[in-house]
């Protein structure tokens, strides 16, 4: 099948990118940086995907939206409306299979930088729409949102111990996800899944459900 993913040359995305590959599957990256992957089923887009100069790709089965940015001041103008210019342009179409978005447990928590929970949360309102629009073609629309996933987005507080060991303590599994555990739920959702769609999941160790009982 023909895949695009957004911000495929780093984390998540990259991680994404070669599941995809190593399942055979045609994959176009979008990115603003230049490519970190060489394969002769992989086609590197170098663009900005909260510009309008988009270029055209026909017949996409599946579109991933990972790229994003967090407390960058344009998080709304990155995470959000440039996801949705990219949907919209690949996603919406007849002979669409899926659209994931790469989202955050922030978007049901609120607990991160205002602007980035704002982008993820209006996200997986638009994940929704998405789905009653594609429900026609057969497609699916889902948002998989992790809570800490080792990538460079993280470098800050994976690289400072006294951080670190805070955010193991605010984890009942004290551990965070890797990009590519992320990249396989991603797969799941997207090629195995047929049934469920306008679902967001959250990945988080147990992040969001942590509450302190009193008693
Ligand atoms: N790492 C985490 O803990 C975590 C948690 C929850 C959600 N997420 C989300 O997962 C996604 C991937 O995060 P990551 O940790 O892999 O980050 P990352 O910084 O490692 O990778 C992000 C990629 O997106 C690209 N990108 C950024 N702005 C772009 C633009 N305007 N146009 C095209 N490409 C652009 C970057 O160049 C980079 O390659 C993001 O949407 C992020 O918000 C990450």
């Amino acid at each position: 099948m023909k895949i695009i993913v957004t911000g495929s040359s780093s984390g998540i995305g990259r991680a994404i990118a070669l599941k995809f590959l190593q399942c055979g599957h045609e994959v176009s990256g979008i990115d603003i940086l230049p490519p970190t992957i060489t394969h002769d089923r992989y086609t590197h887009i170098a663009a900005d995907i909260s510009r309008d100069d988009l270029p055209d790709i026909a017949d996409v089965d599946i579109l991933i939206n990972n790229a994003g940015v967090q407390n960058s001041g344009k998080d709304i103008d990155v995470n959000l409306k440039g996801t949705m210019r990219v949907t919209d342009k690949y996603g919406v179409r007849a002979g669409i299979r899926s659209v994931v978005f790469i989202a955050s447990a922030s978007a049901t928590t609120g607990s991160e930088f205002s602007e980035y929970v704002a982008s993820k949360g209006g996200m997986v309102a638009y994940m929704k729409n998405v789905a009653l629009r594609i429900a026609p073609f057969g497609g699916t629309s889902n948002s998989i949102s992790p809570g800490g996933v080792t990538t460079p987005l993280n470098a800050h507080v994976m690289e400072d111990q006294s951080l670190w060991a805070q955010i193991m303590e605010e984890t009942p599994l004290k551990k965070w996800a890797s990009a590519e555990e992320i990249a396989e739920w991603t797969y799941f959702v997207a090629v195995i899944n047929r049934s469920m769609t306008a679902q967001d999941i959250i990945i988080d160790n147990g992040e969001s459900a942590r509450a302190h009982f009193v008693w």
